[in-house]
């Protein structure tokens, strides 16, 4: 294995002057501790594509956790000590850095904690994951801004390639058939023919079936929650990985197109100008098991152990029809109110990626109808001389829903509207 150093000091133009100067500061601790020291992973990787990334990952081919320690006693940081882990974090007033020891690692078995020893940074780099991610940049004064690369994770960079750096990687952590799909997701990378044959291959030996339920569906989340979802799903499908979280979960045409149109929701969503609170990725995951019985629900949230609120989210998808049947019939606001009233901010999203025609009355509920509210209440019913009862419920139901649709509007208009509802009755 051939080093090679590269100058990327022009590149780190782009990052915080602050973050340098940080960056500066433990280089030259390292130094006087007579450790190297390197900045690793997605920030180095990023940086080459001209991306921020600010998860500061440093390796220390020496002592890391007495590293940490000096250093964050040098920059008033707090520190953390994972002894198991040889890490440590310091955390300073907006960011945090992550500290090792440049380390080999040994899984025992298949999705196992991995054994760690002390390690020469090319052998930390080695551990990784893809060549894109094994790129260090080396942070001691006078090797500051070096970029150390020994598997050409620059040339597969700039080639759009991920890179296995070797063949157990994938039977060591099957997280890794994840990552890669998240990452040729993100950056609209190829497999190098190699590591494809190696992905299948682990699939095929069913490594996927060692991970736990929740790491499993942890590692749907995340993909889920990356930069392209859509084209991480078909990754899953292509790679036939959906049966491993539900053999009801199917694809097909019907799936593609709802799939496209959560893309498109979401754009609509964030473009409204009015701020739209929600979390996309329940959308895709809504999406994928709309089609689900009751039942299948039940077993997917059981064996995932999903909170509460994503199962009622999921269990609302599959009442969605019927509410869109509701919903294009409602002529009045006060109809459309009531269709929608409960409905959490997914679910009303929901409801447009199935379909697109209902955007007039999604909007017109978020962006009216769900802040009307009336003045008058149950005790301006007792104030009229009325008994309480469940009656008043209905009553100033009545008086919202002549609100909503527009017959009355000021308080004294409420008032009046109540009473003459209270002598109808
Ligand atoms: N890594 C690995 N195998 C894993 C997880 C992580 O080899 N299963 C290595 C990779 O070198 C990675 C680094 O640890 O670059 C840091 O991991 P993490 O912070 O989880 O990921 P990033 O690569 O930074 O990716 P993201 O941008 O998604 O956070």
């Amino acid at each position: 294995v051939q080093e090679k150093r590269y100058d990327v000091t022009e590149e780190l133009q782009i990052v915080d002057q602050s973050i340098i100067d940080l960056l500066k500061k433990a280089g030259r601790l390292a130094d006087e501790l007579g450790y190297n020291l390197y900045i690793v992973g997605g920030f180095v990787r990023d940086l080459l594509l001209e991306r921020i990334n600010l998860d500061l990952d440093l390796v220390v081919e020496g002592e890391g956790i007495e590293f940490a320690k000096t250093l964050a006693h040098k920059l008033n940081g707090d520190l953390d000590i994972y002894r198991d882990f040889g890490t440590a974090v310091v955390d300073l007033d907006n960011v945090k850095l992550d500290i090792a020891t440049t380390r080999i690692e040994y899984y025992p078995y298949t999705a196992s904690l991995p054994e760690v020893e002390p390690g020469s940074i090319q052998q930390d780099l080695f551990r990784r994951d893809f060549t894109i991610n094994a790129l260090a940049i080396q942070l001691n004064p006078t090797a500051f801004g070096q970029l150390v690369d020994y598997f050409n994770g620059k040339k597969d960079l700039e080639a759009g390639v991920i890179h296995l750096l070797h063949n157990f990687s994938l039977y060591d952590d099957p997280t890794r058939i994840f990552r890669a799909f998240r990452f040729a997701s993100r950056y609209g990378y190829q497999f190098y023919e190699e590591t494809e044959r190696l992905i299948k291959q682990a699939i095929d030996l069913d490594t996927i079936e060692k991970l736990s339920p929740n790491r499993l569906f942890g590692k749907l989340k995340h993909g889920l929650q990356d930069e392209n979802p859509t084209s991480f799903i078909r990754l899953l499908v292509k790679y036939d990985i959906l049966v491993y979280f539900s053999d009801s979960l199917v694809w097909n045409q019907v799936k593609e197109k709802l799939v496209k149109q959560v893309d498109k929701i979401i754009g609509w969503a964030m473009k409204k100008e009015q701020n739209i609170e929600f979390t996309p990725w329940i959308l895709y995951l809504m999406t994928l098991l709309e089609h689900f019985t009751k039942e299948e629900v039940e077993k997917f949230s059981k064996k995932f152990n999903l909170n509460s609120q994503l199962k009622s989210r999921i269990k609302t998808s599959l009442e969605i029809e019927q509410i869109i049947t509701k919903l294009k019939q409602a002529e009045r606001n006060s109809e459309v109110y009531y269709t929608l009233e409960g409905l959490k901010i997914e679910e009303l999203l929901f409801i447009l990626v199935k379909d697109f025609s209902l955007t007039e009355k999604i909007s017109l509920f978020l962006e009216e109808l769900k802040e009307v509210e009336i003045k008058v209440s149950g005790k301006d019913i007792i104030d009229l001389g009325y008994q309480p009862g469940p009656y008043f419920k209905q009553i100033l139901k009545e008086v919202k829903r002549a609100k909503l649709d527009g017959k009355i509007d000021s308080t004294p208009e409420e008032h009046q509207f109540l009473e003459k509802c209270l002598q109808r009755r």
